[in-house]
């Protein structure tokens, strides 16, 4: 049976940045709040669509791992803010970067999408159904946030990661999964409105109301991924000690540290990107992932946790060993549109399409830079 290595990586972060002091200029909050509650300073406001996050990530990553589009056997696309439902996000990405050949999917276990992803790729290689795939992670929470709600709106922020996953006989990629989901709570995160975009009858963007309990999420957090932690490393056969590297979802820096303690690796082996981009549900992991080869963080034959925690309540933990290589063999071509607009001007724009309790208007239009939703990343 092959091994599924992780020979490429690339990011799709959209510019503009949110700061706490911009959501204190609408919200009843405060920097000190959310610094010292989640550890939250800054996250992105994407101007493009999801599906342009995800296409300049998979760029970078193909590119990175020296593979022509059309060698991709399978797309999988993680995340739960999609531009649309039916055709789904996969398809668009499959499109706009011209890999003619590949299956095309859309997996959504909200933050844990794209270890629910990367799994089920390595799963598809091993069985011999493919040698390469992409494996995303995106999210374009922006557009389906109660920006009135200051329990939710603070928290979450855009972005995009992918990998990409080939065929191996080098003992690599994922060596140990577990995945699952504690469903008996699932009504305490809930988006009630979100998945359509759909315009002009009822359901706009941003027409969302949020059920949320942070603190039975936090509680249940911590718990779900300190045991799915446990579990792959008994699975695979390895103690903290031999963990180099942590690479969490990041939801709450609390949640990070609580599930570090729990799994016995100390902060120092602990990648944490959330005071930078906040919680951006199935985007975290690979961005950070992508962070941590750009510090220099990952060397040949590293042994990375990644534990992760979202809507569901799905939890997850992958125990993957780094291959040989830890540097990009190639860059892509590809860019963004130029951005225009502040993040604070973009989130005002999505505000005045909603009603004082988040929910939009009938009929109400869509923000001006929705035009962007439907075109792929342009070369640059
Ligand atoms: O990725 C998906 C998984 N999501 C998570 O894992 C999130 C898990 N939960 C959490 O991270 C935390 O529970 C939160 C960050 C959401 C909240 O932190 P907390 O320490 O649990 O605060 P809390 O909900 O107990 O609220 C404490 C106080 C409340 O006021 P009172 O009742 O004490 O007067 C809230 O109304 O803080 C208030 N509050 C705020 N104040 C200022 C809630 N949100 C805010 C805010 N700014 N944004």
């Amino acid at each position: 049976m092959p091994y599924a290595a992780i020979t490429g990586w690339g990011d799709g972060m959209p510019p503009a940045v949110l700061s706490n002091e911009d959501l204190s200029t609408f919200l009843d909050t405060s920097d000190e709040w959310i610094t010292t509650r989640t550890g939250m300073k800054e996250r992105r406001i994407a101007h493009v669509s999801a599906i342009e996050m995800a296409t300049l990530a998979s760029s970078r990553a193909l590119a990175c791992a020296g593979l022509d589009p059309s060698e991709v056997d399978l797309i999988i696309y993680g995340g739960c803010s999609n531009d649309e439902i039916v055709p789904n996000s996969a398809s668009g990405v499959q499109v706009a970067l011209g890999a003619t050949r590949a299956a095309a999917m859309d997996i959504n276990t909200a933050c844990t999408s794209f270890i629910y992803g990367l799994s089920t790729a390595t799963a598809m290689v091993q069985n011999g159904t493919i040698r390469n795939a992409v494996v995303i992670g995106v999210e374009l929470i922006s557009r389906y946030m109660d920006w009135s709600n200051r329990n939710v709106a603070v928290l979450f922020g855009d972005g995009a990661a992918a990998v990409v996953v080939q065929a191996t006989d080098q003992p690599s990629g994922v060596l140990g999964s577990v995945l699952g989901c504690d469903a008996e709570a699932r009504q305490v995160l809930r988006v009630r409105g979100m998945g359509c975009t759909y315009a002009g009858v009822g359901i706009t963007l941003g027409d969302t109301a949020w059920d949320f309990d942070g603190q039975a999420i936090f509680k249940r957090a911590v718990k779900g991924m300190s045991e799915a932690c446990a579990r792959v490393m008994a699975q695979a056969g390895v103690t903290a000690d031999d963990i180099d590297l942590v690479i969490p979802h990041q939801a709450n820096l609390r949640i990070i540290e609580a599930v570090a303690k729990y799994a016995g690796v100390p902060m120092d082996r602990v990648i944490v990107t959330v005071h930078k981009y906040g919680n951006m549900s199935a985007a975290t992991v690979p961005v950070s992932l992508v962070e941590a080869l750009k510090e220099g963080r990952i060397r040949p034959g590293s042994k990375i946790l990644m534990p992760g925690f979202g809507g569901g309540l799905t939890f997850g933990a992958l125990l993957v060993q780094w291959g040989e290589r830890v540097t990009p063999l190639g860059e892509s071509g590809m860019a963004f549109p130029a951005n225009t607009r502040a993040a604070l001007e973009m989130v005002n724009a999505i505000r005045a399409g909603q009603d004082p309790h988040g929910r939009s208007a009938a009929g109400l239009a869509a923000p001006q830079f929705a035009e962007s939703r439907t075109g792929a990343a342009a070369p640059a």
